[in-house]
């Protein structure tokens, strides 16, 4: 019988040069750099520079690479005009999928020969930081249409978090926010070879192009058991509604059976090294926002889902509450996360070009035996 690894776990499928996770010291670096260093000392754009290009940018490669950045900000009518195409009910993730890919079927028009799509590793580099900058619009128009509110345009003086903010509500945050934003963002932007990772990576190997891997990543992420967790936690606790009914929720939702979202990793066993910095955050942001009932819920169901099971939180048990309490609304948090994973995602994409080989496992078959159809003569 064949070793059959479910769900991969436990299995090395090849090197990366973009991030270390260490379950055993809890630790997370980008290319070398601590994760929780980077979210106390940098604007993303900066991450989103050492996630493309192995080193934390000069003052005049961060400047480039923030004006590169402002111009592609705005929408264009093409992605516009997808997204508007759909019902304002669709899921913000499908929004944010279809969005991706009409850039890409714009961005590619023209180009007749399949072997050609791939691109070199400088259009990729452009490509990647062109999506970077137009997520931001794409999830903030989305929020704004399903709310019946007009598009707000970007503006050139504000810095990636800041303006997020700015395009999502029409006005400008309040400095403690966009901090806590921008860490977030930092914190989302790479976790080695996740399930949507891994998909880009699958996708890529295939030599197809940049853009249909971040889709088949957008898919990936979409699900519960990994990026959806955010907003899933969300539903927790509303489900919850105060943190006095902790206990009893929990009673019946294990007693179900139910997975409780925003708890556990594949990879980390005893805490996910992202969330202390999330949780100071989250803990500004109950300040700013005087909302001691959010803390109270948030620690109430830690405490007591980790003395039950002995499963930790992951990096969703914070983002989700504080992206609440910044004024998201519930469905455009795995869209965040999107928008800050795209960096990670292409740093993949374009690394698995540079070294690649068709992804391409086995499986063992258990299925029935061979059979034949009835009354059927090969040809002579
Ligand atoms: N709630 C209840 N039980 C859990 C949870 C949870 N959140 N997580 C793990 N368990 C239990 C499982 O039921 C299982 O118990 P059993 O052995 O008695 O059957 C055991 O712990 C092992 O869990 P698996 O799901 O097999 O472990 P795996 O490594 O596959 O799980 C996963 C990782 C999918 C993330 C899981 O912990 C989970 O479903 N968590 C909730 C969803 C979530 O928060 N996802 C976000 C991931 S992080 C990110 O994307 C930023």
């Amino acid at each position: 019988m064949a070793d059959i690894k479910k769900g991969l776990a436990g299995v090395v499928v090849d090197y990366t040069a973009i991030s270390k996770v260490n379950p055993e010291t809890n630790s997370l670096l980008y290319r070398g750099y601590p994760v929780q260093e980077l979210a106390a000392t940098q604007p993303f754009e900066a991450v989103a520079y050492l996630m493309w290009n192995g080193e934390l940018p000069t003052d005049q490669q961060l400047a480039d690479l923030r004006a590169t950045e402002r111009a592609h900000r705005a929408l264009t009518p093409e992605v516009k005009q997808a997204i508007d195409l759909l019902p304002t009910s669709a899921h913000p993730m499908d929004e944010v999928r279809t969005a991706v890919s009409a850039i890409g079927a714009t961005e590619t028009a023209g180009i007749t020969n399949v072997l050609d799509a791939v691109g070199t590793p400088e259009e990729n580099l452009e490509r990647s930081v062109r999506l970077f900058a137009a997520l931001p619009a794409i999830v903030a128009y989305g929020q704004r249409r399903r709310r019946g509110e007009e598009a707000v345009e970007p503006r050139d003086d504000l810095d990636y978090a800041a303006n997020f903010l700015w395009m999502t509500f029409g006005e400008e945050a309040d400095p403690v926010v966009v901090d806590a934003f921008n860490r977030s963002m930092i914190l989302y932007a790479e976790h080695s070879f996740n399930a949507s990772t891994f998909t880009a990576r699958v996708v890529t190997s295939t030599l197809s192009d940049l853009y249909s891997a971040v889709v088949g990543a957008i898919g990936a992420l979409k699900g519960p058991l990994h990026g959806g967790a955010n907003e899933a936690v969300l539903h927790v606790f509303d489900e919850i509604g105060t943190a006095d009914n902790v206990a009893p929720w929990l009673d019946e939702a294990l007693a179900e059976k139910r997975k409780i979202m925003g708890f556990g990793h594949r990879v980390y066993k005893r805490g996910d090294s992202r969330v202390p910095t999330m949780k100071t955050a989250l803990d500004t942001l109950v300040e700013h926002y005087d909302r001691p009932e959010v803390a109270a819920l948030y620690d109430n169901l830690e405490s007591e889902f980790v003395s039950r099971k002995g499963i930790y939180p992951n990096l969703d048990y914070p983002s989700g509450p504080a992206y609440n309490l910044m004024g998201f609304d519930t469905l455009t948090f795995t869209p965040l996360f999107v928008a800050s994973r795209i960096t990670g995602w292409t740093a993949h994409i374009i690394e698995q070009q540079g070294d690649n080989a068709l992804i391409r496992p086995l499986s063992e078959y258990n299925g029935p035996d061979e059979r034949h159809i009835e009354g059927y003569v090969p040809d002579a």
